[in-house]
Protein backbone atom coordinates (compact mmCIF):
# COMPACT_ATOMS: atom_id res chain seq x y z
CA UNK A 1 0.00 0.00 0.00
CA UNK A 2 1.42 2.95 -1.17
CA UNK A 3 1.35 6.41 0.96
CA UNK A 4 -2.01 8.48 -0.10
CA UNK A 5 -2.88 11.43 2.44
CA UNK A 6 0.79 12.79 3.77
CA UNK A 7 0.87 15.42 6.62
CA UNK A 8 3.77 17.12 7.63
CA UNK A 9 4.10 19.49 10.46
CA UNK A 10 0.59 20.68 10.09
CA UNK A 11 -0.48 24.07 12.41
CA UNK A 12 -3.11 25.74 13.51
CA UNK A 13 -4.11 28.26 15.80
CA UNK A 14 -7.01 30.56 16.25
CA UNK A 15 -8.05 34.07 17.87
CA UNK A 16 -10.01 33.76 21.02
CA UNK A 17 -10.62 35.99 24.00
CA UNK A 18 -7.78 38.56 22.54
CA UNK A 19 -5.26 35.61 22.93
CA UNK A 20 -4.10 33.26 20.10
CA UNK A 21 -5.05 29.42 20.91
CA UNK A 22 -2.66 27.33 19.47
CA UNK A 23 -4.36 23.97 18.43
CA UNK A 24 -1.91 22.31 16.03
CA UNK A 25 1.74 22.13 17.20
CA UNK A 26 3.07 20.42 13.96
CA UNK A 27 1.12 17.08 12.94
CA UNK A 28 2.65 14.74 11.13
CA UNK A 29 0.54 11.97 9.77
CA UNK A 30 0.78 9.43 6.84
CA UNK A 31 -2.54 7.64 5.49
CA UNK A 32 -1.90 4.79 3.14
CA UNK A 33 -4.75 3.82 0.37
CA UNK A 34 -7.54 1.83 1.57
CA UNK A 35 -5.97 1.44 5.02
CA UNK A 36 -8.60 2.68 8.17
CA UNK A 37 -7.02 5.33 10.32
CA UNK A 38 -8.53 6.00 13.28
CA UNK A 39 -7.68 9.22 15.39
CA UNK A 40 -8.42 9.41 19.13
CA UNK A 41 -7.58 12.66 21.33
CA UNK A 42 -9.05 13.92 24.59
CA UNK A 43 -12.02 16.72 24.06
CA UNK A 44 -10.87 20.34 22.54
CA UNK A 45 -7.08 18.77 21.34
CA UNK A 46 -8.00 19.59 17.79
CA UNK A 47 -8.95 16.51 16.40
CA UNK A 48 -12.17 18.26 14.31
CA UNK A 49 -9.47 21.00 13.63
CA UNK A 50 -7.37 18.59 12.18
CA UNK A 51 -10.37 16.63 9.97
CA UNK A 52 -11.34 19.74 9.00
CA UNK A 53 -7.84 20.94 7.28
CA UNK A 54 -7.41 18.22 5.68
CA UNK A 55 -11.09 18.13 3.85
CA UNK A 56 -10.39 21.59 2.80
CA UNK A 57 -13.41 23.15 5.54
CA UNK A 58 -10.33 25.59 7.22
CA UNK A 59 -7.08 26.71 6.18
CA UNK A 60 -3.73 25.85 7.92
CA UNK A 61 -0.98 27.92 9.04
CA UNK A 62 1.68 26.27 8.47
CA UNK A 63 2.99 22.51 7.20
CA UNK A 64 3.00 20.69 4.26
CA UNK A 65 0.02 18.37 2.66
CA UNK A 66 0.48 15.74 -0.31
CA UNK A 67 -3.16 14.20 -1.22
CA UNK A 68 -3.11 11.45 -4.11
CA UNK A 69 0.32 13.09 -5.26
CA UNK A 70 -0.88 16.88 -5.35
CA UNK A 71 0.28 19.21 -2.79
CA UNK A 72 -2.94 22.12 -2.13
CA UNK A 73 -1.75 25.39 -1.09
CA UNK A 74 -2.68 26.95 2.17
CA UNK A 75 -6.03 25.36 2.07
CA UNK A 76 -6.95 21.95 -0.05
CA UNK A 77 -9.35 23.20 -3.31
CA UNK A 78 -12.69 22.58 -4.46
CA UNK A 79 -10.85 19.90 -7.04
CA UNK A 80 -9.24 17.67 -4.29
CA UNK A 81 -12.64 17.77 -1.83
CA UNK A 82 -14.44 16.31 -4.88
CA UNK A 83 -12.42 13.07 -3.90
CA UNK A 84 -13.55 13.22 -0.12
CA UNK A 85 -16.78 12.00 1.21
CA UNK A 86 -17.25 13.47 4.32
CA UNK A 87 -19.15 13.01 7.33
CA UNK A 88 -19.44 15.25 10.10
CA UNK A 89 -19.52 15.73 14.09
CA UNK A 90 -23.06 15.84 14.55
CA UNK A 91 -25.29 14.37 10.97
CA UNK A 92 -25.46 18.05 8.91
CA UNK A 93 -28.64 16.92 7.56
CA UNK A 94 -30.70 19.52 5.79
CA UNK A 95 -34.27 19.06 8.13
CA UNK A 96 -36.34 20.45 5.01
CA UNK A 97 -34.78 17.50 2.16
CA UNK A 98 -35.52 14.16 1.67
CA UNK A 99 -33.37 11.17 2.50
CA UNK A 100 -33.07 11.02 -1.33
CA UNK A 101 -32.39 14.92 -1.57
CA UNK A 102 -29.86 14.91 1.16
CA UNK A 103 -27.88 11.76 -0.91
CA UNK A 104 -27.98 13.19 -3.77
CA UNK A 105 -26.55 16.69 -2.88
CA UNK A 106 -22.93 16.50 -3.11
CA UNK A 107 -23.20 15.53 -6.93
CA UNK A 108 -25.69 18.48 -7.31
CA UNK A 109 -22.46 20.65 -5.39
CA UNK A 110 -19.87 18.81 -8.17
CA UNK A 111 -22.08 20.12 -11.15
CA UNK A 112 -23.12 16.27 -12.07
CA UNK A 113 -26.96 17.46 -12.96
CA UNK A 114 -27.69 13.45 -15.33
CA UNK A 115 -30.87 12.47 -13.32
CA UNK A 116 -30.80 9.51 -14.08
CA UNK A 117 -27.57 8.40 -13.30
CA UNK A 118 -27.77 10.35 -9.92
CA UNK A 119 -30.51 8.48 -8.91
CA UNK A 120 -28.43 5.22 -9.57
CA UNK A 121 -25.80 6.61 -7.74
CA UNK A 122 -28.22 7.74 -4.28
CA UNK A 123 -30.03 4.69 -4.56
CA UNK A 124 -26.71 2.49 -4.62
CA UNK A 125 -25.33 4.35 -1.31
CA UNK A 126 -28.52 4.17 0.24
CA UNK A 127 -28.64 0.16 -0.29
CA UNK A 128 -25.13 -0.11 0.76
CA UNK A 129 -26.51 2.05 4.53
CA UNK A 130 -29.99 0.00 4.54
CA UNK A 131 -31.88 2.37 4.02
CA UNK A 132 -33.33 2.39 0.29
CA UNK A 133 -36.96 2.05 1.80
CA UNK A 134 -36.78 5.35 3.45
CA UNK A 135 -35.36 7.56 0.28
CA UNK A 136 -38.64 10.00 -0.06
CA UNK A 137 -38.71 10.62 4.64
CA UNK A 138 -37.48 13.42 5.57
CA UNK A 139 -34.59 13.59 8.57
CA UNK A 140 -37.12 13.96 11.32
CA UNK A 141 -38.90 11.01 10.51
CA UNK A 142 -35.59 9.19 11.09
CA UNK A 143 -33.44 7.63 14.60
CA UNK A 144 -30.26 9.15 15.24
CA UNK A 145 -28.54 5.49 13.94
CA UNK A 146 -30.60 6.01 10.21
CA UNK A 147 -29.32 9.88 10.36
CA UNK A 148 -25.71 9.15 10.78
CA UNK A 149 -26.31 6.34 8.14
CA UNK A 150 -27.67 8.80 5.39
CA UNK A 151 -24.82 11.06 6.33
CA UNK A 152 -23.33 8.11 5.62
CA UNK A 153 -24.35 7.40 1.96
CA UNK A 154 -23.93 11.11 1.17
CA UNK A 155 -20.35 10.75 1.90
CA UNK A 156 -20.56 7.31 -0.32
CA UNK A 157 -22.48 9.29 -3.35
CA UNK A 158 -19.82 10.36 -5.09
CA UNK A 159 -17.92 7.40 -5.03
CA UNK A 160 -14.72 9.16 -3.42
CA UNK A 161 -11.61 7.74 -2.32
CA UNK A 162 -11.11 9.15 0.83
CA UNK A 163 -13.56 8.43 3.17
CA UNK A 164 -13.22 11.23 6.20
CA UNK A 165 -15.49 10.86 9.67
CA UNK A 166 -15.78 13.01 12.87
CA UNK A 167 -17.17 10.95 15.69
CA UNK A 168 -19.61 9.54 13.57
CA UNK A 169 -21.66 7.77 16.22
CA UNK A 170 -20.58 9.73 19.50
CA UNK A 171 -24.44 10.61 20.14
CA UNK A 172 -25.87 7.36 19.58
CA UNK A 173 -26.85 5.00 22.14
CA UNK A 174 -24.42 2.11 23.00
CA UNK A 175 -26.31 -0.94 20.83
CA UNK A 176 -26.62 1.11 17.58
CA UNK A 177 -23.09 2.24 18.02
CA UNK A 178 -21.74 -0.79 18.02
CA UNK A 179 -24.09 -2.15 15.07
CA UNK A 180 -23.33 0.88 12.85
CA UNK A 181 -19.42 0.21 13.74
CA UNK A 182 -20.61 -3.31 12.01
CA UNK A 183 -21.74 -2.14 9.04
CA UNK A 184 -19.06 1.08 8.38
CA UNK A 185 -16.58 -2.41 8.56
CA UNK A 186 -18.49 -4.12 6.03
CA UNK A 187 -18.56 -1.06 3.78
CA UNK A 188 -15.20 -0.57 4.38
CA UNK A 189 -14.28 -4.00 3.28
CA UNK A 190 -16.72 -4.16 0.16
CA UNK A 191 -15.78 -0.47 -1.07
CA UNK A 192 -12.07 -0.76 -0.07
CA UNK A 193 -12.17 2.67 0.56
CA UNK A 194 -9.47 4.43 2.81
CA UNK A 195 -11.12 5.63 5.80
CA UNK A 196 -9.94 8.51 8.45
CA UNK A 197 -12.03 8.39 11.29
CA UNK A 198 -11.93 10.46 14.46
CA UNK A 199 -13.59 8.85 17.39
CA UNK A 200 -13.60 8.70 21.41
CA UNK A 201 -14.09 5.40 22.13
CA UNK A 202 -11.39 2.72 22.31
CA UNK A 203 -13.44 -0.22 21.05
CA UNK A 204 -14.84 1.20 18.03
CA UNK A 205 -10.86 2.56 17.31
CA UNK A 206 -9.72 -1.29 17.67
CA UNK A 207 -12.59 -3.06 15.87
CA UNK A 208 -12.17 -0.46 12.95
CA UNK A 209 -8.48 0.78 12.84
CA UNK A 210 -5.58 -0.79 11.05
CA UNK A 211 -3.98 1.46 13.00
CA UNK A 212 -5.24 3.94 15.84
CA UNK A 213 -2.90 7.60 16.26
CA UNK A 214 -3.01 9.10 19.62
CA UNK A 215 -3.34 13.32 20.00
CA UNK A 216 -1.98 14.87 23.10
CA UNK A 217 -3.76 18.23 24.60
CA UNK A 218 -3.07 20.99 22.41
CA UNK A 219 -1.40 22.15 21.40
CA UNK A 220 -1.28 18.90 19.98
CA UNK A 221 0.51 16.12 18.19
CA UNK A 222 0.48 12.70 17.45
CA UNK A 223 1.78 11.16 20.13
CA UNK A 224 0.97 7.64 20.14
CA UNK A 225 0.62 4.67 17.23
CA UNK A 226 -0.88 1.35 18.21
CA UNK A 227 -0.91 -0.97 14.64
CA UNK A 228 -3.93 -2.97 15.02
CA UNK A 229 -2.67 -6.58 13.36
CA UNK A 230 -5.92 -8.30 13.07
CA UNK A 231 -8.17 -9.81 9.46
CA UNK A 232 -11.48 -8.20 9.03
CA UNK A 233 -12.23 -11.99 9.43
CA UNK A 234 -10.76 -11.56 13.16
CA UNK A 235 -12.78 -8.07 13.89
CA UNK A 236 -15.95 -9.76 12.94
CA UNK A 237 -15.87 -13.09 14.80
CA UNK A 238 -15.44 -13.28 18.59
CA UNK A 239 -13.18 -10.06 18.31
CA UNK A 240 -13.95 -9.81 22.51
CA UNK A 241 -11.81 -13.07 23.01
CA UNK A 242 -9.09 -12.31 20.76
CA UNK A 243 -6.01 -11.84 22.49
CA UNK A 244 -4.28 -9.69 20.05
CA UNK A 245 -7.28 -6.96 20.72
CA UNK A 246 -7.53 -7.59 24.66
CA UNK A 247 -3.72 -7.09 24.77
CA UNK A 248 -4.14 -3.65 22.51
CA UNK A 249 -6.96 -2.68 24.15
CA UNK A 250 -5.20 -2.85 27.45
CA UNK A 251 -2.44 -0.52 25.98
CA UNK A 252 -4.56 1.68 24.44
CA UNK A 253 -6.60 2.38 27.56
CA UNK A 254 -3.64 3.35 29.72
CA UNK A 255 -2.37 5.48 26.89
CA UNK A 256 -5.81 7.16 26.90
CA UNK A 257 -5.24 7.37 30.62
CA UNK A 258 -1.80 8.96 30.53
CA UNK A 259 -2.94 12.00 28.45
CA UNK A 260 -3.20 14.99 31.01
CA UNK A 261 -6.53 16.24 31.82
CA UNK A 262 -7.79 18.71 28.94
CA UNK A 263 -7.02 22.52 29.10
CA UNK A 264 -10.36 24.26 29.73
CA UNK A 265 -10.62 27.59 27.60
N1 LIG B 1 -13.30 28.50 14.57
C1 LIG B 1 -12.71 28.53 15.76
N2 LIG B 1 -12.40 29.69 16.37
C2 LIG B 1 -11.76 29.74 17.55
N3 LIG B 1 -11.38 28.63 18.23
C3 LIG B 1 -11.66 27.44 17.68
C4 LIG B 1 -12.34 27.32 16.42
N4 LIG B 1 -12.47 26.00 16.13
C5 LIG B 1 -11.90 25.34 17.16
N5 LIG B 1 -11.43 26.18 18.08
C6 LIG B 1 -10.72 25.82 19.31
O1 LIG B 1 -9.74 24.86 18.96
C7 LIG B 1 -9.64 23.86 19.97
C8 LIG B 1 -9.82 22.50 19.35
O2 LIG B 1 -11.17 22.38 18.87
P1 LIG B 1 -11.65 21.08 18.09
O3 LIG B 1 -13.07 21.28 17.72
O4 LIG B 1 -10.70 20.78 17.00
O5 LIG B 1 -11.51 19.97 19.24
P2 LIG B 1 -11.88 18.42 19.21
O6 LIG B 1 -10.64 17.66 19.55
O7 LIG B 1 -12.56 18.09 17.95
O8 LIG B 1 -12.90 18.29 20.45
P3 LIG B 1 -14.21 17.36 20.62
O9 LIG B 1 -13.70 15.98 20.92
O10 LIG B 1 -14.90 17.96 21.81
O11 LIG B 1 -15.01 17.44 19.37
C9 LIG B 1 -10.67 24.23 21.04
O12 LIG B 1 -9.98 24.93 22.05
C10 LIG B 1 -11.63 25.13 20.32
O13 LIG B 1 -12.18 26.07 21.20
MG1 LIG C 1 -14.50 17.52 17.45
Amino acid sequence: MSDFYTLTGIKKSFEGKGELIHVLDGIDLSIREKEFVCIMGNSGCGKSTLIKIMEGIIPRDGGEIIFDGISPGKQVSKELQKKMGIVFQGDNLLEWLTVYKNVELPLKVFGQKDKAENKAKVMEALELVGLQNYWDCIPRELSGGMRQRTSIARALVSDPDILMLDQPFGALDAITRKTLNQELLRIWHTTQKTCVMITNNENEALYLGGRVLVMSNSPSRIVHEIEVPLTYEERVNNLALNPIYLKLRTELARIVRSLDTPRQN
